[in-house]
């Protein structure tokens, strides 16, 4: 294959971040080199995302872009879509609009380099089969565009559950774990580097078990926080019906496990989440996050809500409402239902709330959860917790950004450290989604721990 200039554009969730690591990868390792502007490539790649409809919409438009794009400058470029799009759309990418070159699905880039070959014949290139074994444990990933503080690791692939209302597990395929071994080395990998912040990826990490070691999640966790005590680790996404007690005792007890667990809700009704096939109730979940803040004091909780579910009533919705005033999130994702097709809830139930229904639910949810959140960080003033310093603020460079190790944003109005700094810093004010706050002294988290009865809790 000639070599040649690729640009990825990365649309979704963390996984496909760390995905189109994947892909850098494999393209760079075939003689490929990344390029930071679609307009200095030769082959553009758009990863995708088809949780929601306006997600795929995003993408539709860009792909129009592209495409206009490509044929101002000529047949030279190749335009080519990843991820989870790839396998629902094909058909009407490849044959209906000509849109784009070449489809590929998330456990098919290995097949980029060959497929690529065939569009340089003068053909198009289509891989979307799933797989029952890929986890890419052997890749080392290509990290072009972090701050080279935080990481994604992807430790197992696919999903199981099968939510009525998610397209993952026909994107995405069943699911897989990654062999321990090669997320231990991988992590050393990233020791080595520099990096001071891995968060663990999965649909759904509970799940993950590796036969060979026989090793568990929340063992893997235990021997994550072991490679190195000055890295924070944290994990996404655990499902509320079998979250491992034994891991929040070993958040507990390890510094460097972060204090931040994010546990997806969806609905605070039983009867919806029973619709929505996630097998808890109300009150196995409330009495989840109840077990999560006697284990670890101080913990942090984030959950992912859908508004205006097929069937849901006012009363369900205000369920949900009340599900969220008692649990008391730190950060909330919310999101008005979206029909996918080939989903259970798509084949069994009618898409029946009226969008400015679930629009005005979803509204009352954000404003709820907005002056949540403002008023927790209102009781973070006056609080120490140690942060780590991501870089310079957006809004200026004389400022710098970074996390507590409970994941609220931080702003300081200096800038005379550098990323990848631990600092104790002192809360002084906050706003419903960032906290300020002035710096006590540098720090690490070994030396921020032995010193936590400074911290209010
Ligand atoms: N409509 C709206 N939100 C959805 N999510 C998943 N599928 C849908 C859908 N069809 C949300 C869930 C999930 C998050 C990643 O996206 O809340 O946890
Ligand atoms: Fe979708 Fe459920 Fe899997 Fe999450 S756990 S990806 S919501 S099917």
């Amino acid at each position: 294959m000639k070599p040649r200039n690729f640009y990825i554009e990365t649309y979704g969730c963390q996984m496909n971040v760390s995905d189109s690591e994947i892909v850098n990868s494999i393209l760079m390792e075939n003689g490929m080199e990344p390029v930071d502007e679609p307009g200095e490539a030769d082959v553009i790649f758009v990863n995708t995302c088809s949780i929601r409809e306006n997600a795929e919409s995003k993408v539709w438009n860009r792909l129009h872009q592209f495409k206009s794009m490509q044929e101002e400058m000529g047949e030279n470029i190749t335009v080519g879509v990843l991820g989870c799009m790839a396998e629902r759309i094909r058909d009407k990418m490849l044959e209906k609009k000509q849109l784009v070159d070449l489809v590929v699905g998330p456990d098919a880039y290995r097949d980029l380099p060959k497929l690529l070959q065939k569009v340089d014949s003068g053909q198009k290139a289509v891989n979307v089969q799933l797989s029952l074994e890929e986890t890419y444990a052997d890749i080392k990933p290509v990290r072009t565009s972090t701050n080279g503080v935080s990481a994604f690791v992807t430790i197992m692939r696919g999903c199981d559950n099968m939510c009525s209302f998610c397209v993952v597990p026909f994107t995405r395929g069943r699911e897989r774990s990654r062999p321990v071994e090669s997320i231990l080395d991988e992590l050393k990998q990233l020791r080595d580097q520099g990096y001071k912040e891995v968060t663990l990826l999965g649909q759904n990490v509970n799940s993950y078990y590796d036969e060979e070691s026989d090793t568990s999640f929340a063992e893997l966790m235990y021997k994550a926080s072991q490679v190195d005590p000055e890295i924070r680790f944290r994990f996404s996404s655990p499902h509320p019906k079998d979250f491992p007690e034994e891991l929040l005792h070993i958040i507990n007890e390890q510094p460097n496990l972060c204090n931040y667990i994010h546990i997806p809700a969806q609905s605070g009704n039983t009867d919806v989440l029973e619709r929505m096939r996630r097998p808890y109730t109300r009150e196995e979940y409330l009495a989840l996050t109840e077990k999560m803040r006697d284990i670890i004091p101080g913990v942090s909780l984030s959950t992912d809500i859908i508004a205006g579910f097929c069937d849901e009533t006012e009363e369900e919705h205000r369920d949900t409402m009340s599900l969220m005033r008692k649990v008391q999130y730190d950060q909330a994702f919310m999101f008005a239902y979206s029909e996918r097709g080939r989903t259970l809830a798509q084949r069994k139930y009618e898409d029946n709330v009226p969008e400015d229904v679930k629009k005005r639910r979803l509204n009352e949810i954000i404003e709820q959860q907005m002056n949540i959140q403002e008023q927790l960080n209102k009781q973070e003033v006056g609080r120490r917790h140690l942060m780590l310093v991501e870089g310079p603020s957006k809004k200026s460079d004389q400022q710098l950004c970074g996390r507590t190790d409970t994941n609220k944003m931080v702003i300081l109005d200096r800038n005379d450290f550098e990323a990848g700094d631990y600092l104790e810093v002192e809360i002084r004010d906050y706003t419903a989604a960032t906290l300020f706050a002035d710096v006590i002294e540098k720090s690490s988290i070994q030396e921020f721990n032995t010193t936590r009865e400074k911290v209010v809790v």
